[in-house]
């Protein structure tokens, strides 16, 4: 299976630190090599979440990560060995304590025994230090990025800012009828049920910003609200500049309110008796609902409606939406449609000749607005015939490697934004055969018998 490095590697340094702290280590006489060891461990893991990014482009850092890989598998069998020989040696030692020693060589015997596992183990861990060091240096050479803190907690989004502006290539009746329902909703919810949570909910590049952004342009809401507000909150947004970015766009001042708790009274009183229209387009987490912008929306009369983007479900729950819309596949006629806008085919020829093709091609993109976006861009630098299409359709350019930016950079963005144990208790899922049942208590106890999981605080691992 493969392994995430920078999850493998925090618990190989974090493992490491314990062991130099051990008495193992002092009767081998390798503290030192393995504090070098743990230094030099350290120092890498800070460029990992670059270098994993960077591998699926640069074959080099990908031949780097997987010496990187194997150098840690070294390390890890390095200290399963050093607690291991270490103990039988500390054993085999006449012990100070009034306890007897369990087992006792004869002291000549030990002593020749006690010098050649120090000399075997505190070579191995000598060469896998020059290793390192060859490794440390490719990474200059790479100008890998240092991200600093490991912490998963900080954001690894790329965020994507979007705006309400609509694409003038928009496809498919579905869209139509739900951004229609969804406006239908929106205005004509009862008075007084204050600023309730309306949500999109769909997988990335499925068309929720596109719904949100339909919706937003409708006549009917401009007519209907006040007040009309479009934010991208994505997985970084600051507090503060939310809620400064709100009272902005909904014409308020906030003057030199700084504070979190300034800026919420600020933003109560703006909106206080007004139809506010607020999207929060791309959401992560509830909180930014239920510890940011609730209370001041909600402490004061006037009439609002929330809609949110999100591709998480639980996102919707916690915010306590009163309506979710899931994001429906395109069809395959739209998906057709919105494939021959992209490829800029037009020709009625060319439409008929490359239709059988071209749904082929569609049905393979599932049904993702985005991914037939990217496919017809690859399509219309290409002759509008036959073969290239087919040629096409039959490339390995479907697989992960050779995706195009935009499809990787959306499609992948769930993955990429788990933080590094996620990602190793994700794709250990990919051990199971296809169609196999995943029981949710069995895996967790795998994910914890593997140490994917860390414990935190107080709570036991398997919360
Ligand atoms: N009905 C549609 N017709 C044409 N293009 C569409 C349609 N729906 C979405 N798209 C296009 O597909 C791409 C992805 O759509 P969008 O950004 O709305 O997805 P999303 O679900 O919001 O993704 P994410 O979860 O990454 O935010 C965009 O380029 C958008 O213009
Ligand atoms: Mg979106």
């Amino acid at each position: 299976m493969a392994i995430i490095l920078d999850a493998f590697v925090s618990t190989c340094a974090n493992r490491l630190a314990a062991l130099v702290e051990e008495r193992v280590v002092l009767v081998l006489g390798v503290k030192d090599e393995l504090k070098r060891l743990q230094r030099r461990i350290e120092m890498i893991r800070g460029v990992l979440e670059d270098a994993e990014r960077r591998r699926i482009q640069d074959s080099a850092i990908d031949t780097w990560l997987n010496e990187l890989k194997n150098v840690m598998y070294e390390a890890d069998d390095i200290i399963d060995i050093c607690r291991y020989k270490g103990g039988n040696l500390l054993e085999d030692q006449p012990s100070s304590s009034s306890n007897p020693p369990v087992r006792c060589l004869p002291p000549l015997l030990s002593c020749v025994t006690t010098v050649r596992v120090r000399h075997d183990i505190g070579g191995r861990i000598k060469r896998l230090n020059n290793r390192l060091e060859e490794i440390h240096k490719d990474k200059v050479m790479f100008s890998l990025k240092d991200g600093g803190s490991n912490d998963p907690h900080m954001t690894r989004a790329s965020a994507r800012m979007t705006s309400p502006l609509l694409d003038a290539d928009v496809v498919g009746d579905e869209i139509e009828a739900a951004a229609a329902e969804l406006v239908k909703r929106t205005v004509s919810s009862k008075e007084g049920k204050q600023h309730q949570v309306v949500a999109i909910v769909g997988m990335a590049g499925i068309g929720k910003t596109t719904l949100a952004q339909k919706v937003y342009n409708d006549p009917k809401l401009k007519n209907y609200f006040s007040v009309m507000v479009w934010t991208c909150v994505s997985q970084s947004y600051s507090e503060i500049e939310l809620l400064k970015k709100i009272i902005r766009s909904s014409g308020g001042d906030y003057g030199r309110a700084e504070s979190m708790e300034e800026l919420q009274q600020v933003l109560r009183v703006v909106v206080a008796g007004k139809r506010l229209f607020l999207v929060l387009d791309n959401v992560w987490q509830s909180d930014v609902w239920t510890n940011l912008l609730r209370v001041p929306l909600q402490s004061e009369q006037g009439s609002g409606r929330i809609l949110i983007t999100t591709r998480d479900r639980n996102v919707t729950k916690g915010m306590g939406a009163v309506h979710i819309h899931e994001v429906a596949q395109l069809s395959i006629n739209s998906g057709w449609e919105l494939l021959c806008k992209r490829a800029y085919l037009d020709r009625e020829e060319d439409l008929l000749s490359l239709r059988g093709v071209g749904i082929q091609i569609v049905k393979k993109c599932g049904g993702l607005p985005l991914a037939i976006k990217t496919v017809a861009g690859i399509l219309a630098t290409k002759e509008p015939n036959k073969r290239e299409w087919e040629k096409l359709l039959g490339s390995n350019a479907w697989s992960m490697k050779e995706l195009p930016e935009e499809l990787r950079g959306a499609l992948y963005l769930s993955y990429e934004d788990l933080a590094p144990e996620l990602k190793q208790c994700f794709l250990y899922c990919s051990l199971y055969p296809e169609d196999a049942l995943m029981r949710r208590e069995h895996l967790n106890i795998f994910w914890v018998a593997e140490g994917f999981v860390k414990a935190r605080g107080e709570k036991v691992f398997y919360n």
